[in-house]
């Protein structure tokens, strides 16, 4: 059975049980309604309460057995709705004990319950619609008459978790223990038999409207159409709960079920469970030694160090104090200690006050404390010490070689290298086993996502350590091998690349970056370089020697070693246009550090004068093609990745552009949207572009995406058995 039944005093106790989030799967919906049938029948019964086994009460329907459900059929047939029925129309007290977590249909549950009680740690949310759904066991038609209209709007549409104690200022749960929310529920339960329940059901309850109801869901629809560009889910649900407004409660099912349907078996909603699952297998990680995710100890981390305190330090600094761990930063000089210390202390003040308002002034747990200095000797008991110093080889090797005498054995020593050897800053240390890459990404105590870059001497310690660290920081670590540039950045580059060729060829950042946004990106490639600094990736192409005084005399303008190269974005940053750090870039901006992208005359004139003075031919691109022109080498690049055994699978690579570039995660991931278009268009594509471009390597099809195409094209999950690691490192 996955419902277990026992029976306190006249109080029987339905028991979820499907580890390890019991998940509604339909074997668990049909025992809890057998469950629920039998006990309201029971006339030794007086009240229910429902609960999840293992302090969980659901993670929601069981999202494992979607691609398995026929929608036409399977659904129609039986579901939670069903289920959530009986539970509310029970003659019989019906208490929800939300323990741990209820999420999507497992929320749904809990609200066609007559009340509902939360241990004070529990979280609750309508996560459906970042799997490409939406609630669809009634959770659009109760939650707005429950808490209003406004604030169901925001729960549905963004797939907020929020913890018990703003649940309950909200108004979905009734109350809060700290204690046992299941004897609490028993106790509430015995009190409430016989008390008339209809005011009680949420579907009798009137949906309280503000005036402006209309405009108020036509609003949203805009707004979330420009943060979710191109997803489906977010505009479905504002459509739910526009029929819980206009509707009567049954009918309002009816209509959320049919929504509910057009994006069960939708492409979008596969990408986004995909993304899911990727996300956890990602933890999972593996060495060729034999090392792993379940083998290794990680250690915990209560003090840790941040050395350099600009654009990357200063958000690692913040995203550690969040997660409650004591930081000491370390800056090189009085001016740079100030500027950074005052950064950190204004995002945490801007931190601190986001929780207070998200808690509602409810007590929380304080951050960690931040202590700016100058003295590297402060770093000798530190657990761990991120290095984010300029990109230079010779100076991470320095401070390198002075951590290494000055830290506690057994600390950790991480560089936030965008792309430099971490084993050859790791060979200067008395313990390169202990030195690892944590590339974060920028804003850092915002994005997700943490490359952790594993050296040749790298221990599973360390891997597991910081594995371990990137969920304290609620980040998603990925497990890659060292290379140049690493995963991330390592496909961006032919990215960036074939976004400024398209500028030498005729068209404008405005052009392109729309292809790109129209498509998911939150920003095209030219408004995120601004965002990101052009001067990072030119110290890296002068740290290669491609410009600046190292390039060799006499390299031809448009070329590197027969190879071709665009010297636009270095002219810029000769030009003091770094981006929004500078105000202007690819774009002008209002101000320095400004973020509304003007178009730029200047920018303009100086492409239009570049290509006069190179005698280059505009070229008539389609924007289907600027799109293929531009993704199809990044994916290209992934395959590459793969075939060099840089990343683990095709999972990984899709998770670090979901959670670190901006790719939307309604298309699951670059390589995973190859999957979906196919692997032979892309094929076909690369050969064309690659036949007029012979001068562009990263036009080159991957031997290991030839080979796919030639098995057959078997879809994404079977790669990995497909590739066989024959060059894997990790
Ligand atoms: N269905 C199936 N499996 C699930 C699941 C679900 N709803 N939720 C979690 N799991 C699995 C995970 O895949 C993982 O399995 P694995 O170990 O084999 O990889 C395991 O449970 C543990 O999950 P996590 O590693 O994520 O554990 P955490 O403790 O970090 O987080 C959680 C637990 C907060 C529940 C998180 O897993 C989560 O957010 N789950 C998804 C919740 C959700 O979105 N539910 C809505 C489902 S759709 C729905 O309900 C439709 C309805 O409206 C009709
Ligand atoms: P930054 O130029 O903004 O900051 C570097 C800081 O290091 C400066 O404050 C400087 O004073 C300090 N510093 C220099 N030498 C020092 C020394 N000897 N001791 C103590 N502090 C010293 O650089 P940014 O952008 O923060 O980059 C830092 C690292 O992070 C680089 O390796 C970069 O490649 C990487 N990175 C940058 C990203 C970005 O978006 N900016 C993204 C991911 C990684």
């Amino acid at each position: 059975m996955a419902a277990l039944k026992h029976i306190v005093g006249s109080v029987a106790v339905i028991t979820i049980r499907n580890p390890p989030v019991n998940a509604l799967s339909p074997q668990v919906q049909v025992s809890l309604m057998e469950v629920l049938k039998d006990v309201t029948l029971d006339p030794s019964v007086k009240a229910i309460v429902l609960c999840g086994e293992n302090g969980k009460f659901s993670g929601g329907a069981d999202i494992r057995t979607f691609s398995k459900t026929d929608p036409k059929t399977d659904i129609k047939r039986m579901s939670l709705d069903d289920v959530n029925s009986v539970a509310e129309r029970s003659r019989k007290p019906v208490v929800a004990a939300v323990e741990g977590v209820a999420l999507g249909g497992g929320l749904e549950l809990a609200l066609a319950c007559h009340y509902r009680i939360a241990h004070v740690k529990a979280r609750v949310g309508l996560t459906e619609v970042l799997l490409g759904l939406l609630p669809g066991a009634g959770g659009t038609q109760r939650l707005p008459r429950l808490i209003g209209v406004p604030a169901a709007l925001d729960m549905i549409t963004t797939g907020k978790i929020v913890p018990a104690p703003v649940a309950v200022k909200l108004g979905i749960v009734d109350s809060v223990t700290e204690g046992s929310a299941v004897e609490e529920a028993i106790h509430l339960a015995q009190k409430v038999v016989g008390q008339p329940l209809e005011s009680r059901r949420i579907c009798s309850k009137p949906i309280q409207c503000p005036p402006n109801v209309d405009s108020l869901l036509n609003d949203a629809k805009v707004k979330l159409k420009k943060q979710f560009r191109g997803a489906e889910s977010h505009q479905v649900c504002v459509e739910a709960i526009r029929a819980a407004v206009q509707l009567p409660f049954a009918e309002g099912i009816v209509k959320e079920r049919e929504l509910f349907l057009s994006l069960f078996n939708s492409d979008q909603a596969k990408a986004c469970q995909y993304a899911f699952f990727a996300e956890r297998s990602v933890a999972k990680w593996t060495t060729p030694s034999g090392a792993n995710w379940k083998s290794a100890s990680p250690q915990t981390i209560r003090t840790a160090a941040v050395i350099g305190l600009g654009t990357m330090g200063q958000g690692i600094a913040v995203s550690l104090a969040k997660a409650q761990i004591q930081v000491i930063a370390v800056e090189q000089d009085e001016q740079q200690l100030e500027k950074g210390s005052k950064a950190v202390t204004a995002i945490l003040e801007r931190e601190t006050l986001k929780k207070q308002q998200f808690e509602l002034a409810h007590k929380s747990d304080s951050f960690g404390s931040v202590t700016f200095t100058l003295d590297f000797n402060a770093l000798k008991n530190a657990d761990l010490v991120i290095e984010a110093v300029y990109e230079n080889m010779a100076l991470k090797k320095e401070i390198f070689q002075r951590l290494s005498s000055i830290c506690k054995p057994g600390a950790f020593l991480c560089t936030n290298t965008s792309g430099l050897d971490i084993d050859e800053i790791a060979s200067v240390t008395d313990r390169p086993h202990l030195v690892i890459g944590t590339h974060f990404f920028s804003p850092a105590h915002l994005m997700k996502l943490l490359e952790v870059v594993r050296g040749y001497h790298s221990s599973s310690t360390i891997i597991s350590t910081v594995m371990n660290l990137s969920k304290v920081l609620n980040k998603v670590g990925v497990v890659v091998d060292n290379c140049p540039l690493f995963v991330g950045n390592r496909l961006l580059l032919p990215y960036i690349n074939q976004a400024v060729f398209l500028l030498e060829d005729g068209r404008t950042p405005e052009e392109v970056d729309q292809v790109l946004e129209e498509f998911g990106y939150a920003m095209g490639p030219f408004r995120m370089s601004d965002l990101a600094g052009l001067d990072i990736g030119w110290r890296s192409r002068m740290e290669f020697g491609l410009t600046g005084p190292k390039l060799l005399p006499g390299a031809p303008v448009r070329q590197r070693e027969g190879k071709r190269y665009s010297p636009l974005p270095d002219i810029l940053c000769e030009e003091g246009r770094f981006g929004q750090k500078s105000g202007k870039g690819w774009y002008q901006y209002e101000t320095v550090g400004g973020r509304n992208a003007a178009r730029d005359p200047w920018v303009h004139n100086f492409l239009h004068e570049y290509r006069r003075a190179h005698a280059i031919k505009q070229k008539n691109v389609s924007q289907g093609e600027i799109l293929e022109w531009c993704l199809y080498p990044l994916i290209n690049e992934g395959f590459k990745v793969l075939e060099d055994g840089i990343a683990s699978g095709p999972e990984d690579i899709d998770v670090i552009y979901n959670n670190g570039y901006g790719w939307p995660r309604h298309k699951g991931g670059p390589m995973f949207y190859a999957s979906m278009i196919g692997l032979p268009r892309v094929l076909v594509k690369l050969e064309e572009f690659y036949k007029n471009n012979p001068d562009i390597p990263s036009l080159k099809p991957s031997n290991l995406l030839k080979a796919l195409v030639k098995q057959g094209s078997p879809p994404l999950k079977e790669w990995r058995s497909q590739l066989g690691y024959p060059n894997s490192r990790l």
